[in-house]
C-alpha cells in the first residue's frame, strides 16, 4: 500500500504514479518508480496556521514597476534570441545535443558579458577548471574576469550563490547536479527536476540570471531537458547538422521575447562566430543553377533569409522508392509530392526522392511548400531554374498557391542578394514596381508553376 500522499516517479519517463509498482505503467520500463516529495498529494496546502497567512493582496493591471536594465551579454545573436539581453532573475535553459558547442557558446557569453561589467560565474560538473581555463586561452578570452568553479553538488552551489553576488551565472550541465535532499542518483527525473527548481527558485529571490545547460539525451537513462522546461523562463534550443560548422540558437519558449527568432554561428578554430548575415552563408555561391535547386525566400524570425533547396529525382533500383529528407519536414514533403502528382501530372511512384536543405538549417514555415516544389519539379523535368530567381508560396491540397506573410520583407533580401525575379503566390505577372525591383512571376496554382519551370523560354 502506498502510503498516504506519497507519489512515485518514473525515473525514465517522468509519469507520476500514486502507487509503487516494478513496471512503469506509462513507458513500461522496470524498476524505474522512485518515491518522490512530501508526504502530501500534489497541490495539498499544509494543514492552515493561521498566525503565518500574511493575506492575499490584489493589484491592478496598470501599475507601473519598472522592468530592471537587460544584461547586454555582447554576442549579439544570443541577445537577440534572447529577446534584446538576458532578463535579470530569469532562468534560460540551452538545450542542444553533447558536442554541439554549448560549453562553448555560454563561456563566450560569460566572458563577454564579464568585459562589459557584469558580475559572471561558469560553474561547471563536467569539465575540470583547468580545462575550461585552457578553452577560455585558445578562444583568447582569459583576459575577461569570468569565476570557475567545478562543482556538482546542490548545496555547495547554493550557498556559494548566496554568499556572492552575481548577474549571471552558468550551470553546466542540469544533468550533472546532485542534491543531498533526494536519493535518485545525479541525471534522474527527481535530481534534475529538484536541482533545476532550486537554481530557478534562487534566481528569482535574488535576482541573478540562470543559465543552465541541458544534454538533449535519446535514451531515457538520464533525464531529457524536457522536465524543466517549464519552470525556466526560456529555452533555447541549440541546433546544428553533423558535418555542418553552422550552429542555429532557436528560441523554443520565452517569457521575455519572441520564439521564432533565430542567431545562426559558425564554429571554428576560434569557437563561435556570429553570422550577421546568414543569407549568403545558406547559398551555393558561383556556378549555373542546377536542375533541382530552388533558392527560398523564407523568414527565420524577425529576419529574412535566402537558403538553397535542393532536390534529387532518380528512378529507383530497388522494389520500395526511397525517400530521404534533410533539413524538412517529412510528412511535409510527402504531401508536396502527392500533389505534384495529383494536380500537376508529376509521377513519384517509381522513383526516388531526396531532398536537402543546404548548409544544416532547418526550415518550419509552410512558406517553403513552393520551393520544395520547385526544386523537385525542376529535379524531374531536368529543367533549371533562372539563375536569378527566388521561390515562396505555400501549397494547399487542391493545389492552390497560397498567400505568405511578409513578401516585402523576402523580397527586399532577395534584391539585396542580388536576385531579380521571384516566382511567388499572386495573379500580377511581370516587372512589379512596388516590389523591391524584383520581376514577380505571380501563380496561383502548382500546375502553373509546374509549367513555368518546364518551359525552356523562362530562363
Ligand atoms: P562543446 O562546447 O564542448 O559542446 P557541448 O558543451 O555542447 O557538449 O563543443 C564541442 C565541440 O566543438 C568539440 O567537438 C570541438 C568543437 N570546437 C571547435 O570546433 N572549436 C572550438 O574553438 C571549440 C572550443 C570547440
Ligand atoms: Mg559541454
Amino acid at each position: 500500500m502506498a502510503r498516504d500522499g506519497a507519489q512515485y516517479a518514473c525515473q525514465a519517463c517522468g509519469a507520476v504514479h500514486a502507487k509503487w509498482s516494478g513496471q512503469c505503467a506509462a513507458c513500461g520500463a522496470w524498476n524505474t518508480l522512485a518515491e518522490e516529495g512530501g508526504s502530501r498529494p500534489p497541490g495539498a496546502l499544509a494543514p492552515s496556521r493561521r498566525s503565518k497567512a500574511r493575506g492575499l493582496t490584489f493589484e491592478g493591471l496598470d501599475a507601473r514597476t519598472p522592468s530592471p536594465a537587460r544584461i547586454a551579454t555582447g554576442v549579439g545573436e544570443f541577445d537577440r534570441v534572447c529577446g534584446g539581453g538576458v532578463v535579470p532573475g530569469s532562468a534560460i535553459l540551452l538545450a542542444g545535443d553533447p558536442g554541439v558547442g554549448k560549453s562553448t557558446l555560454l563561456l563566450q557569453v560569460c566572458a563577454q558579458a564579464a568585459r562589459r561589467g557584469a558580475a559572471c560565474a561558469y560553474i561547471s560538473g563536467e569539465e575540470a577548471v583547468e580545462q575550461i581555463r585552457a578553452r577560455a586561452h585558445r578562444l583568447g578570452l582569459a583576459d575577461a574576469a569570468v569565476k570557475l568553479a567545478a562543482e556538482t553538488a546542490l548545496r555547495e552551489i547554493v550557498e556559494a550563490l548566496k554568499r556572492e553576488a552575481f548577474d549571471l551565472v552558468v550551470i553546466d550541465s542540469v544533468q550533472t547536479l546532485w542534491s543531498d535532499a533526494h536519493e535518485a542518483g545525479p541525471g534522474s527525473v527527481t535530481q534534475v527536476r529538484a536541482c533545476a527548481g532550486e537554481l530557478v527558485r534562487l534566481a528569482k529571490a535574488r535576482g541573478v540570471a540562470v543559465i543552465l545547460v541541458g544534454h538533449v539525451t535519446k535514451d531515457g537513462q538520464i533525464a531529457g531537458p524536457r522536465v524543466v522546461e517549464h519552470m525556466v523562463d526560456a529555452v533555447l534550443a541549440f541546433e546544428g547538422e553533423r558535418g555542418y560548422p553552422f550552429r542555429i540558437l532557436r528560441g523554443a519558449k520565452n517569457r521575455f521575447g519572441a520564439t521564432d527568432e533565430i542567431g545562426v554561428f559558425e564554429m571554428g578554430d576560434g569557437g563561435l562566430a556570429e553570422v550577421k548575415n546568414p543569407s549568403a552563408l545558406f547559398l551555393n555561391e558561383g556556378g549555373a543553377r542546377a536542375a533541382g535547386a530552388a533558392v527560398f525566400a523564407g523568414i527565420e524570425g524577425s529576419r529574412p533569409v535566402l537558403v538553397e533547396f535542393q532536390a534529387l529525382v532518380a528512378p529507383s533500383v530497388y522494389g520500395t522508392p526511397r525517400r530521404a529528407v534533410v533539413g524538412w519536414d517529412t510528412g511535409r514533403l510527402a504531401m508536396v509530392m502527392a500533389v505534384l502528382e495529383a494536380r500537376c501530372g508529376l509521377g513519384f511512384a517509381t522513383r526516388d526522392v531526396y531532398l536537402n536543405v543546404a548548409g544544416g538549417l532547418r526550415i518550419s514555415e509552410p512558406a517553403a511548400d513552393l520551393a520544395a516544389a520547385a526544386a523537385l519539379a525542376s529535379s524531374a523535368l531536368d529543367a533549371a531554374l533562372p539563375q536569378d530567381c527566388v521561390v515562396f508560396g505555400e501549397i494547399s491540397l487542391s493545389g492552390d498557391i497560397r498567400p505568405v506573410s511578409r513578401m516585402d520583407a523576402r523580397l527586399k533580401e532577395s534584391a539585396k542578394l542580388g536576385f531579380a525575379r521571384a516566382l511567388a503566390p499572386g495573379s500580377t505577372s511581370g516587372s512589379d514596381g512596388g516590389a523591391q525591383g524584383v520581376a514577380l512571376t505571380g501563380v496561383t496554382r502548382l500546375a502553373e508553376a509546374v509549367a513555368r519551370i518546364g518551359d525552356v523560354s523562362w530562363t
